[in-house]
């Protein structure tokens, strides 16, 4: 069943985490990250600096609960059934939605190849993510949504911007949203366009976003050159190749 969801929607999921016990310390590692950069950015704004925003980036070598998070039996079962084996983690990244904070906008995860190849959008064998809810995820408070089916080629869609404000009407009835219950766990394949809304209602929401790829594959420094030639200069536009751990 999962399978198929997953080759149809590109996503599956809710699944349930073996072991719940370590969701609060990776929650808190989350907030106080959060309130490390807001606090950073302080100190950049009064020194003239523009802000950055990696703080919450990549940080799962320093904390042992969020690797332990990450190999949870659960997520490797799932994973190891969806994705195959002869993975490695090279990526994370905290979402943190309350009030005042506005939408991400449409865009996919799947932000570079192999080096500096050329994205291939549509293979389905070598970029996942695991987004893991360390909070329950609903409507209100950062609402998830993503396009049914887009890790496919779509008729009539042009892809070839990796972050876009909207998605053409032809795509409206594949929109879904993704909710989840704290403790709980859904994967995907990175090329999904999905976006978050801006905070309207309810409790903050906390979730961690943990980037997989096929053995082998080569991490760039940067954003490559790709179909997708505004990411380039759109987003975050480094990566860390000493976060890798292997998975499995
Ligand atoms: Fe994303």
């Amino acid at each position: 069943m999962s399978i198929e969801q997953l080759q149809e929607n590109g996503l599956t999921g809710p699944f349930e985490l073996a072991d719940k016990s370590l969701v609060d310390a990776v929650c808190e590692v989350g907030i106080e990250l959060q309130a490390l950069q807001r606090q950073e950015n302080i100190v950049r704004q009064l020194a003239g600096q523009e802000p950055q925003f990696r703080t919450k980036i990549d940080r799962h070598m320093e904390f042992k609960v969020m690797r332990d998070l990450c190999l949870d039996d659960n997520v490797k079962s799932v994973v190891s059934e969806h994705f195959g084996n002869d993975l490695f983690i090279w990526g994370s990244v905290f979402q943190l939605k309350s009030a005042g904070v506005s939408e991400n906008i449409w865009h996919h995860d799947r932000a570079y190849e192999n080096g500096r190849d050329q994205v291939n959008l549509y293979d389905t064998s070598n970029h996942f993510t695991v987004l893991f809810a360390l909070t329950d995820i609903g409507y209100g408070a950062g609402r998830i949504e993503y396009v049914k089916g887009s890790h496919h080629p779509i008729d009539g869609w042009n892809r070839d911007m990796r972050f876009v404000k909207e998605v053409p009407e032809l795509v409206h009835d594949r929109i879904g949203t993704l909710t989840m219950e704290r403790g709980q766990f859904t994967v995907f394949h990175s090329q999904i366009m999905h976006r978050s809304l801006p905070f309207e209602y309810g409790e903050p929401r906390i979730s961690l976003a943990v980037r997989l790829a096929r053995k082998g594959t080569q991490i760039p420094d940067y954003y490559p050159q790709n179909p997708n030639p505004a990411a380039e200069t759109q987003g975050i536009a480094r990566f860390n190749p000493s976060a890798t751990f292997d998975f499995n």
